[in-house]
């Protein structure tokens, strides 16, 4: 606990939004999560592609059948760990009937049990700018985050690390590295943009999944943007209306890499790729900024 509320203090974001409160009090049934050794874990920072993969997986799971991958809303068919929110499942409440899961917390606050079961994780990491920018919309559209402010003000957040989940940066790194010793497939949403088909395939061979190729093509279709976008169950369109309001942005906003040309000013993006540069100084972690 102590860990997780040190991580929530220094984003000073914890005395701002008494939404959090929720995630602090159940901490402890999130820390102390025993997982099995089959489990899977979806692990991603915010706003890099994590409703797409977990509609993958559970296509997956289900091998192809798009009716049940309809039974429900992605975020109860996939749950996320440590979620908590007044009025809507837990987290917690969920992970103990579901055979995959997906968090957005550092490598540094996953339930040991995760590491001591040695589960397989995959772990989808999308470019800072494209992130940044899918966050800012996102920021204005789900209440339970304080008001971005402009633009600038949130990109400084951003870089910072004073957002929630923290730093982009460390996240990524966290994770690359854990994957030496680790059953982790470290995915990149850019890849997946460019050649789905070989990324769904990558994650068939991962978990030891042979499917037939007409499945696969239609796994391909059901988890492309256009389809997600419009499927009530993949859209988050089910969220209560004072949750996310979808009218300010939509969940399923453009989908695609490169975005950030149309947010970033010149003088934006060089500062940004100065301090990007030391952030990731020493790092093997790579990503494409546009495809
Ligand atoms: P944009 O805001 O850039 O459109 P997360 O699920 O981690 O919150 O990420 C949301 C981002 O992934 C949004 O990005 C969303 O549009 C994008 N996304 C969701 N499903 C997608 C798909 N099938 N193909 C491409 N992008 C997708």
């Amino acid at each position: 606990l102590l860990k997780f509320l040190f991580f929530v203090q220094e984003l000073e974001v914890i005395h701002e939004i008494p939404l959090y409160r929720p995630f602090v009090e159940k901490w402890a049934q999130v820390e102390s999560f025993q997982a099995r050794p089959d489990d899977l874990l979806i692990s991603t920072y915010p706003k890099s592609g994590t409703t797409w993969i977990s509609e993958i997986v559970d296509m997956i799971y289900n091998n192809g059948d798009e009716e049940k991958c309809k039974r429900d809303a992605i975020f109860n068919r996939v749950p996320f760990m440590e979620m908590s929110c007044p009025g809507l499942l837990s987290g917690t409440e969920q992970l103990d009937t579901v055979p995959s899961h997906r968090t957005h917390l550092p490598v540094q606050l996953l339930p040991v049990s995760f590491w001591e079961q040695d589960c397989k994780m995959i772990y989808l990491a999308r470019n800072a700018k494209d992130v940044a920018v899918s966050y800012y919309h996102f920021y204005q559209m789900a209440k339970m985050h304080p008001d971005p402010g402009t633009w600038d003000e949130f990109l400084g957040k951003f870089m910072a690390g004073k957002v929630a989940y923290g730093s982009w940066y460390d996240h990524v790194k966290g994770w690359w590295e854990k994957k030496k010793a680790y059953r982790i497939l470290y995915m990149f949403y850019e890849d997946m943009k460019k050649d789905p088909k070989r990324e769904i395939e990558k994650v068939l061979q991962f978990l030891g999944k042979d499917l037939k190729e007409e499945v696969v093509n239609k796994i391909l279709h059901h988890t492309s943007f256009q389809e997600m976008k419009k499927n009530p169950t993949a859209n988050y369109e089910m969220m209560p209306t004072w949750a996310m309001d979808h009218s300010v942005s939509p969940f399923m906003r453009k989908g695609m890499s490169g975005d950030w040309k149309n947010y970033f000013t010149v003088a934006q993006n060089e500062i940004f790729d100065a301090h990007y540069k030391e952030q990731m100084k020493g790092s093997t972690f790579k990503c494409q900024m546009e495809i």
